[in-house]
């Protein structure tokens, strides 16, 4: 028997990078699921590439009208979601001095408030069909800690820790269980962004950042997307009914929590 089969998730950033990867394996562990991203071009590609399991959706997390319209319309297609990943995020970088207002909004809006309220529209949704729900946030290790040019995106991350630890606690009355992957370093496109901004601020050539964090790892290199299915997988499924609030590293020993 397959972990997911029968089920629907919605994964929001899936167009590429980890949230695609988690919706290969949803898949192949039986489960349907909504491409749910901002770069609809791209979702569809990815859609089309996943066949008849998945579908794309227009969706912008940062605008409840596009939050509220991809939920109806993966209802709509697939029918009730059981799993939602909060996985779409954006990365920014810059000495404390250098912190502009524009970023730090675009950063929330997206990270912070796009998880808040994704979540509680899915949570509306699951509590209103009265079956329970996985809930499954995206922080990552600058959650868990500062970092000298990262104040913005490590400040996102915390409080995506802090609102999976809040709302597990109140959403374990209906059955749905919020809980997060701590990722450390995956290579991809979102990293070739993050090392620009280190070639930039630290004037390393580009590359250079990429390949001191993969060797500073302490299982000797940077995680692919494919790392961290088997997490994305256990939380979404029925082994996971009774962890709540949890926020779960995946990072080859980074970091100990
Ligand atoms: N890659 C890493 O090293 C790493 C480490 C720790 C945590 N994470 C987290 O894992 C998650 C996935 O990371 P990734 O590396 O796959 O990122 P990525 O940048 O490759 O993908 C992010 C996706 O989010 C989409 N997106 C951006 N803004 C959006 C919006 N307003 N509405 C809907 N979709 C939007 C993008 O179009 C893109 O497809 C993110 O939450 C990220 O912060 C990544």
């Amino acid at each position: 028997m397959k972990r997911l089969q029968g089920k629907t998730a919605l994964i929001t950033g899936a167009a590429r990078g980890i949230g695609f990867e988690f919706a290969k394996a949803y898949i192949a562990e039986g489960a349907q699921v909504a491409i749910a991203d901002i770069d609809i071009a791209r979702a569809q590609t990815a859609a089309q590439e996943l066949a008849s399991s998945a579908i794309a959706i227009e969706m912008d997390v940062t605008r409840q009208d596009s939050i509220d319209a991809a939920i109806t319309k993966a209802v709509k297609q697939l029918g009730d979601i059981d799993i939602l990943i909060n996985n779409a995020a954006i990365f920014t970088a810059a000495p404390i001095d250098e912190i502009t207002r524009k970023d730090f909004d675009a950063v929330f809006a997206i990270n912070v408030s796009g998880v808040l309220f994704t979540m509680q529209a899915v949570a509306k949704h699951m509590i209103a069909r009265g079956q329970g729900g996985k809930i499954i946030n995206m922080a990552s290790q600058a959650g868990r800690r500062g970092e000298a040019l990262v104040a913005v995106y490590c400040a996102s991350k915390a409080a995506v820790i802090s609102m999976t630890q809040s709302a597990g606690l109140n959403l374990i009355q209906h059955g749905i269980n919020v809980n997060a992957i701590a990722p450390g370093v995956v290579d991809g496109e979102h990293w070739d962004g993050v090392d620009a901004f280190f070639a930039k601020y630290e004037a390393k050539p580009l590359g250079q950042k990429k390949k001191e964090v993969g060797d500073a790892v302490p299982i000797g290199r940077m995680a692919k997307a494919s790392d961290l299915t088997g997490m994305a997988v256990f939380l979404a499924s029925a082994e996971a009914d009774y962890i709540v609030a949890q926020t779960f590293g995946v990072d080859g020993g980074n970091w100990m929590s």
